[in-house]
């Protein structure tokens, strides 16, 4: 990256130099050559000074654009549902932003505050469970474990126990793609999911409706919400997404920071959150949202799907990180949802099957197998040296390093991701 002010003479100069050779040229050289008169000359001299400019100008674009800068640490890849192939690219360094006070509700359905509790008491409600033992909140605990269960793989219905981990529905409001896959797009196609899934709630959708109906209460709700007593799947999903959509947290310290108070972060976590940007993280962690799959990040999380993991590594057997191939239809490595960071420190274990404990080692992995990183006591690697015998030849590699002090670092920023108001439920218990 060049900075305009500091290279400006340089390329000024550099213009008046080419003017004046071009003029000496014509005039001494050319111009006697060819025979020409005064005013040809001057005629000749300024056709070849429109070149230098021109030239000039195509050079200047040039360097505009390779100064850019590329996103290398996200592999292009096609999205398995569209066959795009995403060329995200990253352009200039990244603005830090806090979390919207409000989600985005959809055009055609507004949120109202009769829509929002009929959600709520849905949310709670344990009629949406074929055997009545459990409710969105037996997974999703909104208080005690950051909106998921705090279980390696969710345990559904009779025991039955599911293969991903419970992600927090704290700020899902914000998600472009839902499921540790993003096969939904919206918290109103997510919702049935559960209610139908037969390891999860595992309900009949009519059977719930006609358990729902025969509750004056429940009528009276969804004629608050919705203008008559009709009680059908779709109203809902909208019921429960327009509630879902009230569980968001612009409180952490991190939003207080960037909104101007700059003793919300201490120093640790202002590392952590600078090398949160150097290592990379901030490419797939982008926005507010800290999730390239969020509706906040550039183009709307469009692009939310990614390779994990990347590159190789020994977590990966360590962890079975690649049991579960995700959203990809073939190859080694699974394409994933980029998940949110937020309130992270509260919803171990990590990752889409709940295989690593703790925040640290889940930085670990993410800084080895996502950003290339080598992680170190010390913070000093080894160049290594390997050779192939296929092609004959050695090469030398040294990866960057990352020492513990500063995956420290970065696990401390992304305590400052924690919600206070959830932070301060959490103690209490
Ligand atoms: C048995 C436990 C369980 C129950 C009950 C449950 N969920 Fe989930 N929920 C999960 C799991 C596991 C996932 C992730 C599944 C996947 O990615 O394949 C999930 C994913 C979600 C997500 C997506 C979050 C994200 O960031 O992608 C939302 C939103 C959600 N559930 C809401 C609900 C609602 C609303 C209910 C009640 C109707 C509910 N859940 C009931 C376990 C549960
Ligand atoms: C190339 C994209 C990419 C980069 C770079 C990246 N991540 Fe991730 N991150 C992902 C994906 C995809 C997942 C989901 C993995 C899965 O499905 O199990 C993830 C998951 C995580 C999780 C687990 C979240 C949870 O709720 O279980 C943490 C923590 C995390 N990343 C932190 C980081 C940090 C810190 C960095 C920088 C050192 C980083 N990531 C760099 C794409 C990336």
């Amino acid at each position: 990256m060049y900075d305009l002010p500091s290279v400006l003479p340089v390329g000024l100069a550099a213009v008046a130099v080419g003017f004046a050779a071009a003029g000496l040229i014509v005039w001494r050289d050319l111009g006697p050559f060819a025979r020409l008169g005064p005013v040809q000359r001057v005629g000749l001299a300024a056709a070849l000074g429109v070149g230098v400019l021109a030239f000039t100008i195509k050079l200047s674009i040039i360097a505009t654009l390779s100064s850019l800068g590329h996103d290398t640490l996200a592999p292009t890849i096609a999205d398995p549902e569209t066959d795009q192939i995403d060329r995200t690219t990253v352009v200039g360094r990244p603005v830090w932003r806090a979390l919207p006070e409000v989600a985005p509700s959809p055009a055609d359905d507004p949120p109202t505050p009769a829509k929002i509790e009929l959600g709520r008491r849905l949310f709670f409600e344990k009629a949406l469970s074929r055997d009545g033992a459990s409710n969105c909140a037996s997974c999703h605990d909104l208080e005690g474990a950051g909106g998921g269960d705090g279980r390696v793989t969710a345990v559904g219905i009779d025991g039955a126990v599911g293969p991903r981990n419970t992600p927090t529905v704290w700020n899902a409001a914000f998600q472009a793609r839902l499921f540790w896959d993003g096969r939904a797009r919206s918290l109103e196609e997510q919702a049935l999911g559960p209610i139908a899934n037969p390891i999860e709630m595992g309900a009949d959708l009519a059977e719930v409706t006609r358990r729902l109906a025969a509750g004056p209460e429940w009528r009276a709700g969804f004629a608050a919400a919705f203008g008559d007593e009709t009680i059908d799947p779709p109203r809902i999903a909208r019921a429960l997404a327009a509630f879902e959509r009230t569980l968001i947290t612009p409180d952490a310290p991190y939003d207080r920071f960037v909104r101007g108070d700059a003793t919300a972060l201490d120093a640790r976590q202002l590392r952590g959150m600078a090398l949160f940007e150097e290592v990379g993280c901030i490419v797939c962690h982008a926005g507010p949202g800290f999730s390239r799959a969020s509706l906040l990040a550039p183009e709307g999380g469009a692009s939310g799907l990614r390779l994990f993991p990347a590159l190789p590594s020994d977590y990966e057997a360590k962890y079975r990180l690649t049991e579960d191939k995700g959203a990809a239809r073939s190859g080694r490595a699974g394409l994933w949802r980029v998940p949110s960071l937020r309130n992270v420190a509260l919803t171990a274990p990590y990752f889409h099957n709940g295989s690593v404990a703790s925040l640290e080692e889940a930085v670990r992995v993410m800084a080895t197998v996502q950003a290339g990183r080598e992680v170190t006591e010390t913070g000093r690697v080894e160049t290594r040296v390997e050779w192939s015998a296929e092609t004959g030849r050695l090469t030398r590699r040294r990866p960057l390093p990352l020492s513990e002090a500063e995956v420290g670092d970065i696990v401390a920023f992304l305590g400052a991701l924690t919600s206070d108001r959830l932070a301060a439920v959490r103690t209490k218990r």
